[in-house]
């Protein structure tokens, strides 16, 4: 068993067998925590949960009763969880406003919103009673910019206030609430999108001030940052992992973003 800073600490990922949650199960795991992985994809949470070393839990984050129940669960099989990340999500097809259907809306804004709060809900009530626990939502940059996902942009936009609203709530309870925005991350999630020519790979690297995607692992470093005692004095906060994708788009209005400087042979290498 890996042992870190987590040594001793149980972890509950909603959304735990795919993608960004599976990146924070193998993350939080090797520094030690036991991790409670929670996806609605039953084989996809067995098979991450025995990578790692956790439980599977099935969930449907949608209903309030099985989070709930969820909770108790992994309270009665590993212990009261001590931190939380809800990246249990589905992204959105682009579509121009009028052709979004009413369907649509209500299955985004039930999973990413109402989804998202049910964890928070299930869990908080739980940490706050115990006077300890740290929770990170998975929000996104749609949450802070619009574009062209009038389900999605809203959902996460609503993820990022109610971190905020939790993280008042239940400060003085010793329970920490923080969002983290990922930019483009090249999950299966996103690939599918990529691959039904959705989103296009070299536009999406273009857009950000890095010029590139992001990688799970790297929504999972901020993730554990935020989890651990290192951040103990921060709460309600949103931190993008974007890639500086939010700094970068104001500058197409003066041409763009500049070319790079320096020499090319030893870049990313501080020669
Ligand atoms: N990939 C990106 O570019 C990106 C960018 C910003 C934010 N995000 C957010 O990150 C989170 C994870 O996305 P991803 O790209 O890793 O997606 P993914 O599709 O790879 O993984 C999502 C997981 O959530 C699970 N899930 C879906 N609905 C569920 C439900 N009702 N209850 C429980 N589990 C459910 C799926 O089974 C899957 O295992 C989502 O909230 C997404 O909105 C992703």
């Amino acid at each position: 068993m890996s042992t870190g800073p987590f040594t001793g600490r149980i972890a509950a990922v909603t959304g735990g067998g795919s993608g960004i949650g599976a990146a924070c199960c193998r993350m939080l795991a090797s520094r030690g925590a036991k991790v409670a992985v929670l996806d609605v994809d039953r084989a996809a949470a067995k098979a991450v949960a025995a990578e790692v070393g956790g439980a599977a839990f099935t969930l449907d984050v949608g209903r309030m009763d099985a989070n709930e129940a969820t909770a108790a669960a992994v309270q009665a099989e590993l212990g009261p969880a001590d931190i939380l990340v809800t990246c249990a999500g589905v992204l959105q097809r682009p579509l121009r406003a009028e052709e979004i259907t009413e369907a649509e809306v209500a299955r985004v804004i039930r999973i990413d919103q109402i989804g998202t709060w049910n964890s928070a809900m299930a869990f908080g009530r739980r940490m706050a009673m115990r006077a300890y626990g740290s929770i990170i939502t998975i929000a996104s940059i749609a949450g802070v910019r619009s574009m062209p996902l009038h389900a999605y942009s809203p959902a996460k936009a609503a993820v990022i206030e109610m971190t905020r609203c939790l993280a008042a709530e239940w400060g003085r309870s010793g329970v920490r609430v923080n969002a983290v925005s990922p930019g483009f991350t090249r999950t299966p999630g996103l690939q599918a999108e990529i691959e039904r020519g959705e989103r296009d790979v070299t536009r999406l690297e273009d857009a950000s001030a890095l010029g590139q995607m992001i990688m799970p692992e790297d929504v999972a470093e901020a993730v554990c940052f935020l989890a651990s005692d290192a951040a103990r004095a921060i709460t309600g906060i949103n931190l993008p992992v974007d890639a500086g994708w939010l700094v970068a788009g104001s500058w197409a209005a003066y041409g763009g973003l500049p070319a790079a400087r320096g020499n090319a042979a030893t870049r990313g290498r501080g020669a």
